[in-house]
């Protein structure tokens, strides 16, 4: 097990936000937190990450208790986190934003060069010495998960990708995360897209109120029309 989630409980001051939510991800995988807006799947990310430490519950990486760990050590482990606001540095240009994101490399993890980047991901390439802040919000999205794999992450938080974009733009982020997924990273998504979690992932949880209220494989989900309409207001 990659990942495990225990019982959490997170909170904002006295608000108690995650009520003993709980979630596995294997490695390789690919799991889909659904949930509209104010479920808690922002701040499910920020427990992990421990930018939010949860109150009581773990938080379990590769058999180690990292519940409550500053942030930087988490992400030393090989965590990488692409949080929903897409910030890049705009004056910089698209070459030197995937530069910032470089770390050095963990034991055997395979190694993100700019040159592999731009080889799976064209359209950075195209647009390598444009400034970041030129790019449009899809462009912007793919830059900042790029950014993050130049960190050489073996799990990968991407929270909200997909949110704002058009069609085509989404269709292209789908594209860019079967890459990835056939890199061996693996990955922690979250989303209200339905239909992109339906395509994209192995496994779903769906939480609602901070309350984790369905998991279960993917096509199973599709199928489920009660759940996804109590839910996931489709
Ligand atoms: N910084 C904050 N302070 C207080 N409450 C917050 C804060 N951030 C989020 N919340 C509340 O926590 C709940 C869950 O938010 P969030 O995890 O961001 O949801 P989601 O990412 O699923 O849209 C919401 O009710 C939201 O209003
Ligand atoms: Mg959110």
């Amino acid at each position: 097990m990659e990942l495990v989630v225990e019982n959490i409980n997170t909170y904002y001051g006295l608000s108690h936000i995650l009520f003993d939510v709980s979630l596995k991800v294997n490695q390789g995988e690919v799991v889909v937190l659904l949930g509209r807006n104010g479920a808690g799947k922002t701040t499910t990310m920020l427990s992990i990450m421990g930018l939010n430490a949860p109150k009581s519950g773990r938080v379990v990486y590769r058999g180690q208790d990292i519940t409550g760990w500053e942030p930087y050590k988490i992400a030393r482990l090989g965590i990488g986190y692409v949080p929903e606001d897409r910030k890049i540095f705009p004056d910089l240009t698209v070459l030197d934003n995937l530069e910032a994101g470089r770390k050095v490399p963990r034991g055997k993890a395979a190694s993100w060069t700019v040159e592999r980047i731009y080889g799976l991901f064209p359209i950075l390439k195209d647009f390598s010495h444009r400034a970041g802040g030129t790019l449009s919000g899809g462009q912007r999205q793919m830059l900042t998960i790029a950014r993050t794999l130049m960190g050489n992450p073996e799990f990968l938080l991407l929270d909200e990708p997909t949110e704002g974009l058009a069609p085509l733009v989404v269709k292209m982020l789908g594209e860019f995360l079967e890459v990835i997924k056939k890199e061996g990273v693996t990955v922690l998504l979250s989303e209200q897209n339905l239909k992109f979690a339906l395509k994209h992932a192995d496994r779903a949880y769906i939480v609602d109120n901070g309350i984790i209220k369905y998991q279960g494989g993917i096509e199973e989900l599709g199928r489920n029309e009660e759940v996804k309409k109590k839910y996931l207001a489709v």
